[in-house]
């Protein structure tokens, strides 16, 4: 059976970390509102795919929905995935770059308490820059793990999948990026902030950028890129940063502050609104210099806030040349 047969004409929606948080919501969301939708999950472990599959399957029973085993942290991995995806489509209409990391080691109650002093203490709580001690590690193929996982994984499988993406049809690429990607967070000599002290912040910023690179080159084949950004979701991921109970017993004050912060969307119904409706629009309407973030207002009322990237196209070409380099000298070394 070639691939086309395998999705019988319908659209193709990939995404990777789909088996828990914003990208198992978006996933479920995704079927329910385009028809004949062939979904792929990308993850890592295939047992939580298969898991995150018969959960999809249980409301739709008649769902197409594959699995291909993907770590995005890791180069080798990608091109062995990237090869499983092309034997079962012959192109993608979405593919949705979702999974994601942040390795917190503590609050930093010292910033905190300064912050109160110089009175950017929103700014902390909005972005969680200066607020979060990260951790980072290297791969075994010498990257650092939260560029690996964020962004690196994921621009190689844009290289690798290109001539399965737009052509005849628009094919849409939608990174899940955030607002904690601030240009304070972002040095661009250091790519892979491999002196940073916010390498989850700095990975956000180099998904902006490339994503706004990949348009320039990219758009004339029909291929385009979006960022968005989720707000703040109670997901494994913020589990990694207070306990669960703890999110749990702040959850009043948290709604009380959407008064204040419109990111504060809580749930991934709300917080994948973003990324649902981006599949929704028609591509060429999109701005390339935003990220779409799901914003909710204190009422619980969620909609679609364009927010200005404050990248200039000069420097996301540089930052996007240097992923290309770095992409060159993985081919070459497992060209084999
Ligand atoms: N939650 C928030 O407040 C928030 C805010 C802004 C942006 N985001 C972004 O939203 C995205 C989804 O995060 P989430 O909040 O839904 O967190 P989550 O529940 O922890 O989900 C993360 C997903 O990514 C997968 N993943 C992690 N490392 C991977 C790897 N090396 N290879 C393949 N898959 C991998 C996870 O797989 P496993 O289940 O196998 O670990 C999981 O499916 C991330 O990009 C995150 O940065 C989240």
């Amino acid at each position: 059976m070639t691939a086309t047969d395998q999705t019988g004409g319908g659209k193709v929606a990939l995404i990777t970390g789909a088996n828990a948080g914003i990208g198992l919501t978006l996933a479920e969301r995704l079927l329910t509102i385009h028809s004949d939708l062939h979904l792929c999950l990308a993850c890592r472990n295939r047992h939580r795919a298969e898991t995150a599959r018969d959960a999809l399957l249980l409301s739709r029973p008649k769902a197409q929905i594959s699995i291909v085993i993907l770590d995005t942290s890791n180069v080798q991995s990608v091109l062995s995935a990237v090869m499983d995806i092309k034997k079962l489509f012959s192109r993608i209409d979405y593919l949705y770059l979702n999974a994601g990391k942040m390795c917190v080691k503590h609050i930093n109650f010292y910033n905190l308490f300064n912050s109160i002093l110089k009175k950017n203490t929103l700014f902390l709580f909005n972005t969680g820059h200066g607020l979060l001690v990260h951790s980072d590690e290297q791969t075994s193929e010498g990257l650092m793990s939260t560029f690996a996982t964020n962004v690196f994984g994921h621009f190689v499988m844009v290289k690798e999948l290109e001539d399965i993406l737009g052509g005849s049809q628009p094919s849409q690429i939608i990174w899940t990026s955030s607002v904690a990607g601030v240009r304070s967070a972002f040095d661009p000599r250091d790519i892979q902030a491999k002196n940073g002290m916010d390498p989850y912040g700095s990975t956000k910023c180099v998904i902006e950028t490339t994503s706004m690179a990949l348009n320039e080159t990219q758009n004339k084949k029909n291929i385009y890129s979006h960022t968005t950004c989720p707000g703040l979701v109670l997901t494994n991921m913020t589990n990694g940063i207070l306990a669960s109970w703890i999110w749990w017993f702040i959850l009043p004050f948290m709604y009380m502050f959407r008064l204040l912060l419109d990111h504060l969307n809580i749930d991934t119904y709300r917080g994948s609104e973003s990324l649902v409706w981006l599949s929704q629009q028609e591509p060429t309407s999109l701005k390339t210099n935003i990220r779409y973030q799901s914003s909710t207002d204190v009422w619980g009322r969620t909609t679609v806030q364009p927010v200005q990237v404050n990248f200039s196209l000069e420097e996301s070409l540089k930052v996007y040349e240097e992923m290309e380099m770095l992409y060159k000298g993985f081919k070459e070394k497992y060209k084999s």
